[in-house]
């Protein structure tokens, strides 16, 4: 259960007044760095057996040999679980009834669609029994090409991309603006395929007791976990109680739930007995998403005074042989930048890959890559200072909807983050800047914006006759802080201090806190916590102001203020109340409420709602080598209400890494013979270490949104990613002269004659 779990007090914590907007510590700091969290591979219960994937080396054909006398004759083997022997499912995992389901290998056949895909479970008493079994598998397979890149395959225009957003749409006419531009820009920018790689890898062990199913695993989304695996049993969803207090990071690839998961609990169910499944790091490279690679073309139309007249921007993107998720690369051309005209379009083929899926900043990290660096060209071209075209072409509604912004600081951030960083020295020409070593030196800026989005969730709060209260919410601390931000404001909303709040949350049995994705867990669950902590104190208030015997008789309209744990009337603060009174004198052990958070139809289709930044890179070249450093990052963000500072800045600083990343580092080598990725583990897929991580400063600018939510909260998990990358390209080609439209960027295109 989740109120087990004992969150230490934060340090910093002011004692009076607003909780929201202290900058706490993590309350689950100190249980992680001592190694007291349990995570989901930490729980060995009794008569446990231990499963390991057989995953096929092929990306594409058909399974025609498994070695199962084999491995079954291993002394500690117990069962091994094949296509042809497992236990029943009630529903096609192939299945698909919304957008939101993706098609799962769950064994149903011999086919392989993608390299690493499971195609058998060994089961046995210890992990290296397990491991070996699999290995004694040996399977054979029938073979066929593998398709691995952009142009292996025949190209469709997708149905929708991202979830359920149009492929083609537009917004005045592109083709004529472009036809009559004074200076036109065409360039077309390439990213790789992403893995997600958080510390811990899915991770699950099941236990069932009849139809009854008891789970540890990590999830960004407990309820569509719950309700995902009750539709594949054929189990009522209240037969399921899953735990998931702590995660090793998420990035989107837990926020529904992985095939393999659910393979630990057939297998747990096919051997009776309780099942640990932790998937190798190389089997993170397959079955639990990744980001697409895409291709993206901009077409940018300018008159003779260096405004935009025309955006077209096209993505070719990829999906699985076998279900439809298109990287929504091109949304972010619908919004950052003024323009007459714009038109978005996409085209994809199916590769043998697994399913790509939501990768931290879906769309618009990869799409604000190539937007940002044709607006640095397009600023070059015109022999602009990149920060003054951005400005020229600023937008105060969203040029696709014609919408305004709910609330929109772009241009603080702009100003700023130019400030810190120094901008205004920036020589308008490349390859004008080098340092004491003669490395070349180069600063380059670029846009952020992310959706401020919002999803559904619920929240109980509960106030007792002790003076404490409770807030209950299924919500997911994936290390981004959730749990103290979200207690943050279940204790405002109680209007109780942190100390007297009992925060449960992590378990699927508490009311749904929606799913941990999209930048809008603190704007979702804050809302329902929010409304739910007003609903509790609105029927304290009843009681108190419905008795003669309680000061607040008769507060009526004038109504009361909750605040350290007493009800205040508004009209005369000097008559009050505590809780506690109220409730034992009426009786009462305790009195709960529920309340709701989601977004408000009526804003949202009044105003476009974002989060905008700007982010400032240095790099320094060696000209020899043309080794790259990012030395200098500074991002300056507007988002609306930062619930906690500190923990803001940490989301926004591990986006910017994750940017500096994108730029140059990350990608999957996909081996063209046979469809495998080659740097399917940490050592050779390449992301920053401490060393890559230059200076970082995370600047928040105050913004307040009165129509995203009643809190104010826009959400900061993603956005971070979006202006750093193309910075640091935009950096390199301020340092080189020489622009680079393929990511990552690597030393080899840097090597041209000096
Ligand atoms: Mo995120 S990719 O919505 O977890």
């Amino acid at each position: 259960m989740a109120s087990e779990i004992r969150l230490v007090p934060s340090s910093g914590h002011v004692r009076h007044g607003s909780n929201i907007g202290q900058p706490l510590t993590r309350r689950d700091g100190i249980l992680k760095v001592t190694g007291a969290a349990r995570y989901a591979a930490d729980n060995s219960p009794a008569g446990l057996l231990y499963a390991v994937l057989a995953v096929s080396s092929i990306a594409r054909g058909r399974v025609t040999f498994l070695d199962v006398p084999a491995a079954k004759r291993h002394p500690s083997v117990v069962e091994v679980m094949t296509p042809a022997h497992k236990p029943p499912l009630a529903q096609d995992p192939d299945a698909k009834t919304n957008p939101f389901m993706f098609r799962l290998d769950l064994l149903q056949s011999d086919q392989v669609r993608y390299a690493h895909q499971p195609i058998a479970v060994v089961i046995a008493e210890t992990l290296e029994a397990a491991t070996e079994g699999a290995a004694l598998l040996a399977p054979h397979y029938e073979t066929l090409p593998a398709r691995v890149g952009l142009d292996d395959g025949e190209s469709f225009v997708p149905p929708a991309v991202g979830v359920g957003s149009p492929a083609v749409e537009a917004h005045g006419r592109v083709e004529p603006a472009l036809a009559r531009a004074s200076r036109r820009i065409e360039a077309t920018y390439e990213t790789p395929a992403q893995y997600h790689n958080p510390m811990e890898p899915h991770a699950i062990v099941a236990v069932w007791e009849g139809d009854t199913l008891s789970i540890d695993t990590p999830s960004q989304g407990l309820i569509m976990a719950r309700d995902r695996i009750a539709g594949l049993f054929g189990i009522a969803p209240a037969k399921i109680h899953i735990r998931s207090p702590f995660l090793g990071g998420g990035f989107g690839s837990k926020g529904l739930i992985s095939g393999p998961q659910i393979l630990g609990i057939m297998a747990a169910r096919l051997v009776g007995r309780p099942v640990k499944l932790v998937l190798r790091r190389e089997q993170m490279y397959g079955p639990v998403g990744h980001r697409a690679p895409t291709r993206q073309t901009l077409r940018l139309g300018l008159d003779g005074a260096g405004k935009l007249t025309a955006i077209d921007h096209h993505v070719k993107t990829a999906s699985s042989s076998f279900d439809d998720f298109f990287e929504p690369a091109a949304g972010v051309s619908h919004t950052l930048y003024a323009s007459p005209a714009i038109a978005t379009s996409y085209d994809a083929v199916r590769l043998d890959t697994g399913t790509p899926l939501f990768m931290r900043a879906p769309g618009e990290a990869p799409g604000s890559i190539a937007l940002e660096s044709a607006i640095d060209e397009a600023a070059a071209a015109c022999g602009m200072d990149p920060l003054a075209f951005r400005l020229k072409n600023y937008t105060e509604t969203e040029p696709m909807s014609g919408k305004p912004f709910s609330s929109k600081a772009l241009r603080e951030c702009y100003a700023q983050g130019a400030e810190r960083f120094g901008w205004s020295r920036r020589p308008r020409a490349p390859r004008q800047m080098r340092d004491e070593r003669g490395f070349l030196v180069g600063w380059g800026l670029g846009t952020a914006t992310f959706p401020a989005l919002m999803f559904e969730a619920e929240a109980r709060a509960v106030l007792r006759s002790d003076g404490s209260g409770a807030m209950e919410i299924g919500a997911h601390d994936m290390g981004q802080g959730a749990w103290t931000a979200l207690a943050q404001i279940a204790a405002d909303g109680l209007g109780l201090e942190l100390e007297r709040v009992e925060f449960r949350s992590g378990t699927s049995d508490l009311p749904d806190g929606g799913i941990a994705g999209g930048s809008a867990h603190t704007a979702t669950a804050g809302m329902a916590i929010h409304n739910a902590g007003a609903a509790v104190i609105a029927k304290l208030a009843a009681l108190a102001m419905g008795d003669e015997r309680s000061p607040l008789f008769g507060a009526g309209n004038a109504g009361v203020v909750a605040r350290g744990g007493r009800l205040f009337r508004r009209d005369d603060e000097e008559r009050s109340e505590s809780y506690a009174d109220i409730l034992v004198r009426a009786g009462l052990g305790e009195i709960d409420a529920r309340g709701k958070g989601a977004t408000d139809p009526a804003a949202q289709s009044a105003y476009a709602m974002h989060a905008h930044g700007a982010v400032f890179a240095e790099v320094k070249i060696d000209p020899d080598l043309c080794q790259m450093r990012v030395t200098r990052v500074v991002g300056a963000f507007a988002a609306g209400r930062i619930i906690n500072p500190q923990l803001v800045r940490s989301q926004l600083l591990g986006g910017m890494v994750w940017g500096v990343s994108f730029a140059l580092q990350e990608q999957a080598v996909i081996d063209a013979r046979s469809g495998r990725t080659l740097n399917a583990n940490l050592a050779e897929y390449h992301v920053p270490v401490n060393a890559d991580v230059p200076s970082l400063e995370a600047l928040t600018v105050e913004e307040h949104d009165p129509h995203v939510n009643a809190l104010g909260i826009k959400g900061v998990g993603e956005i971070g990613i979006t202006g750093s990358a193309a910075a640091v390209a935009n950096a390199v080609w301020h340092a080189t002269g020489i622009r680079v439209r393929r990511f990552p960027i690597r030393i080899e295109d840097l090597m041209i004659a000096d």
